[in-house]
């Protein structure tokens, strides 16, 4: 089949995306449920309906563009990703997956090819943990990872509720409905760009995805007592500031001492209370992300982690309370799924590498209902979460055309 995927296309729809934003370009800022990401989410859900796909959204917005292959409902091929955007980040992290998901649909279309399975473009909803403290809420509710009465209790940093939220977006019914019904999915794969510096660095054009690492969120209150910076001697202070310091650098040894190039830990959150340079510190909020390919691993840095703010605590007479927000497990890409991807690289000619992605996705709970797997395509100097994240319009080509013969093949069987 002779497959032309619409090169300028795809950037013209990624550069509209951009468009939708709450800071000045190239940063992109698209945080769930914000005018920007509502705006977004409409002008998508057109696109889907000008390509001729049924749309459907469920309650929490997750979207569903289906094209309706001959044989019915049965065991539905899914593609894409997501579109909310960390502050500050990039215009590809995850609508890569979505714009090339659309295009790939299109382009077959095009080709002339008839889907025995239906195929579906999901965009899932709030992939970031940005709002509510969680990443890939749409997919872990779809998957059946989060219980509708969790989801219910979830809140943003103001204290808005999910439910008034996804209200206020126009997204109601009750959230049971959200989880999808045993085998709704055959296959689901995801493009998206590697956030890693391999394939550019390499020269390899396509990644193929065989494990994705589970990620892990922690959130740390820290209390102390505050003070006058110059009146309250040293010998008499519980600065929870310097118990915050020393939790972040434990965290390092901690994972340096598994000695695995897997096991990563960042403290990418410190919110110190009053916040003033003259001040004793009095709270500090913390949140860890703690990430590996092994469970095992990356769990026992957690339990190193909560013992030693127990130690901290105790020496510094501060009071820590330590939250695990999530910690899943990591996911394996299913062997068939794997395979359709890397024939599709032969049709065509691409070099591929199997690689491990160290970035979570909506993959990873995919991954729990449904044969998944992803397709990486290069981009910049590994950089994503940035406003200079950039994946060159033939890497987005070359991974669109490759997603859109596996989709191909994967509706073919
Ligand atoms: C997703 O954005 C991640 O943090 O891996
Ligand atoms: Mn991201
Ligand atoms: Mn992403």
């Amino acid at each position: 089949m002779q497959i032309s995927v619409d090169n300028e296309r795809i950037v013209s729809d990624l550069d509209k995306l951009a468009s939708f934003s709450d800071t000045e370009a190239p940063a992109v800022t698209r945080i769930v449920y914000s005018e920007s990401d509502n705006r977004a989410r409409a002008w998508l859900k057109e696109q889907c309906l000008a390509s001729g796909l049924a749309v459907r959204e469920d309650a929490i917005g997750n979207m569903f563009a289906r094209w309706q292959g001959a044989e019915g409902d049965g065991g539905v091929v899914g593609t894409g990703s997501h579109i909310d955007a960390i502050p500050h980040s990039g215009r590809y992290d995850g609508t890569a997956g979505v714009i090339g998901g659309l295009e790939a649909i299109r382009a077959l279309k095009r080709a002339g090819f008839n889907p025995k399975r239906s195929i579906e473009l999901l965009t899932f909803i709030s992939e970031e943990p940005t709002r509510f403290g969680i990443g890939c809420l749409g997919s872990r509710m779809l998957s059946g990872s989060l219980t509708p009465e969790k989801a219910s209790t979830l809140q943003d940093a103001k204290g808005e509720s999910l439910d008034t939220l996804r209200a206020a977006a126009h997204y109601q019914g009750p959230l049971d409905m959200v989880r999808l019904p045993a085998g709704y999915y055959s296959s689901f794969v995801e493009l998206h760009i590697e956030q890693g510096p391999i394939l550019e660095k390499e020269e390899v054009p396509i990644g193929v995805v065989t494990h994705i690492a589970g990620p892990a969120a922690l959130r740390i209150l820290i209390e102390g007592e505050g003070g006058h910076a110059g009146a309250v001697l040293m010998p008499h202070r519980r600065d929870a500031f310097l118990g915050a310091a020393e939790i972040a650098l434990g965290l390092e040894d901690s994972v340096l001492s598994t000695g695995a190039i897997d096991t990563v830990g960042t403290c990418g959150l410190v919110d110190v209370f009053p916040g003033l340079g003259n001040s004793i510190p009095s709270r500090v909020k913390l949140e860890l992300d703690i990430r590996d390919t092994v469970a095992g691993r990356r769990d026992a840095v957690i339990s190193h982690t909560e013992k030693k703010c127990q130690d901290i605590a105790n020496k510094r007479k501060l009071k820590i309370t330590c939250t695990i927000l999530n910690a899943d497990e990591p996911a394996g890409c299913d062997p068939t799924v794997v395979t359709a991807i890397v024939r599709a690289c032969e049709a065509d000619g691409f070099l591929y590498w199997r690689m491990v992605s160290r970035a979570y996705h909506d993959s990873l709970f995919m991954a729990r209902i449904a044969p998944a797997a992803m397709i990486f395509i290069p981009c910049k100097g590994g950089v994503s979460h940035r406003p200079d994240e950039f994946a060159a319009p033939t890497d987005l080509a070359n991974g669109t055309r490759v997603l859109a013969r596996t989709l191909a093949a994967l509706a073919s069987q």
